[in-house]
């Protein structure tokens, strides 16, 4: 048996992680470490809550007891937790540089003296800071992207704390051997998403017939990658991934946000007149774009999820699922939401 212990896994990526690693490694253990912060939801893990080689614990990463507590008798930590939302870190940045970097350090220390033999650090392309705007549909094929050597820049309270977390992360490989990959993945979508990022926050407001809010012109560039790809890619750096190595990951697919959003009302057959251009975000980083070759070339992966099939896909899954998103929806967040914005 290999006993992982997955941080953040009651959040989207984490509770799909977990999915996925128990329907496909009959030998893994999973340890769930989580706060359940407003992000948080056991909700999104009811069918595997039973399952005899899964076991949540709420702890905070910053809690330097109970981490070590739990580190005993890991052998690989997948760590997701996360404060991980850029609008969230302009408003209030003191729980991101807490979590993301004094609970990555609170981890790293942990698994340094618990002897695990592999700590994966989830990070993002934002570290990278941004590229300058081009069209996705230029087909230029020489358009700058983010190379895992691409220097280190980035430009909101959120990206800076997960920047200081990788530093930490591959610190602790550099100064005492430990044994770390950091994973760097681009803008992921799919089913369990907390509805305060652009495309579930799109989809559950387009099915409730509310303005659909685009920040300024909405010409900004992303990568979008199905969340199963990013957890195959986690995994992938968690077998194959060398010592102190990084790895981007991302899903081949640059949008503007405009084409995100008039995709999926297109997919759900809803008019585009909601949509409406409201105030931008404070220092918008304008086009993000991943080059994963390394990943391709030294761990043999490459996204497997179209755009198109995964817009698809997911937005089923809201429209199958009303019940987990509607009361996500009336509860924390949207009373912080009111308190911020009225
Ligand atoms: P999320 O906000 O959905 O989930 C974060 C989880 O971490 C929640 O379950 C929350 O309860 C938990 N958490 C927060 N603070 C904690 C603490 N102090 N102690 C214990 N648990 C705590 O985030 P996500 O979108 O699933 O992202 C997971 C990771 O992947 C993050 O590290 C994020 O930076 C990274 N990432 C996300 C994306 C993306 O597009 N969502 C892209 C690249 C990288
Ligand atoms: P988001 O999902 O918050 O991810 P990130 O900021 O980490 O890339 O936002 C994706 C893009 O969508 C980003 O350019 C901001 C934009 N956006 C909107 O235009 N409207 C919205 O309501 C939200 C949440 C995001």
């Amino acid at each position: 048996m290999t006993r992982y212990l997955v941080t953040g896994g009651a959040g989207f990526i984490g509770s799909n992680l977990i999915r996925h690693l128990l329907e496909t490694r009959p030998t893994a253990e999973i340890v769930n470490v989580d706060a359940l912060t407003y992000a948080g939801n056991l909700e999104s893990l009811t069918d595997v809550a039973d399952d005899p080689r899964y076991t949540f614990l709420r702890a905070d990463i910053c809690d330097a007891e109970a981490v070590a507590a739990v580190m005993d008798g890991t052998d690989v930590v997948l760590h997701l937790a996360a404060e991980s939302h850029v609008d969230r870190s302009i408003v209030s940045d003191a729980p991101f540089v807490r979590t993301n970097v004094l609970g990555t350090q609170t981890l790293l220390a942990a698994a340094l003296a618990a002897g695990v033999d592999r700590f994966v650090h989830v990070s993002t392309d934002e570290v990278y800071g941004e590229l300058p705007w081009r069209d996705p549909d230029d087909g230029d094929p020489s358009a700058p992207m983010f190379t895992e050597e691409t220097p280190i820049a980035p430009r909101s309270p959120y990206s800076a704390s997960k920047a200081a977390s990788d530093h930490l992360a591959l610190a602790y490989h550099h100064t005492h051997g430990m044994d770390v990959v950091v994973t760097r993945c681009s803008n992921n979508y799919g089913p369990y998403q907390f509805p305060e990022k652009l495309i579930p926050l799109m989809i559950t407001h387009a099915l409730e017939d509310r303005v659909l809010p685009v920040y300024g012109d909405g010409l900004y560039v992303r990568d979008w990658i199905h969340v199963l790809d990013h957890c195959r890619g986690i995994l992938a750096a968690a077998d194959r991934g060398g010592a102190g190595r990084v790895y981007n990951f991302g899903g081949d697919a640059e949008k503007t946000n405009l084409a995100v959003v008039t995709t999926l009302l297109a997919i759900l057959g809803k008019p585009t007149d909601r949509i409406e251009h409201v105030k931008d975000r404070p220092g918008h980083d304008r086009r993000y774009a991943i080059d994963f070759s390394r990943a391709a070339e030294e761990l043999g992966w490459t996204p497997q999820v179209g755009f198109e099939d995964g817009m698809q896909d997911t937005v089923r899954w809201y429209l199958e699922n009303p019940t987990w998103w509607e009361r996500v929806k009336s509860g924390a967040y949207w009373e912080w939401m009111k308190e911020q914005y009225g």
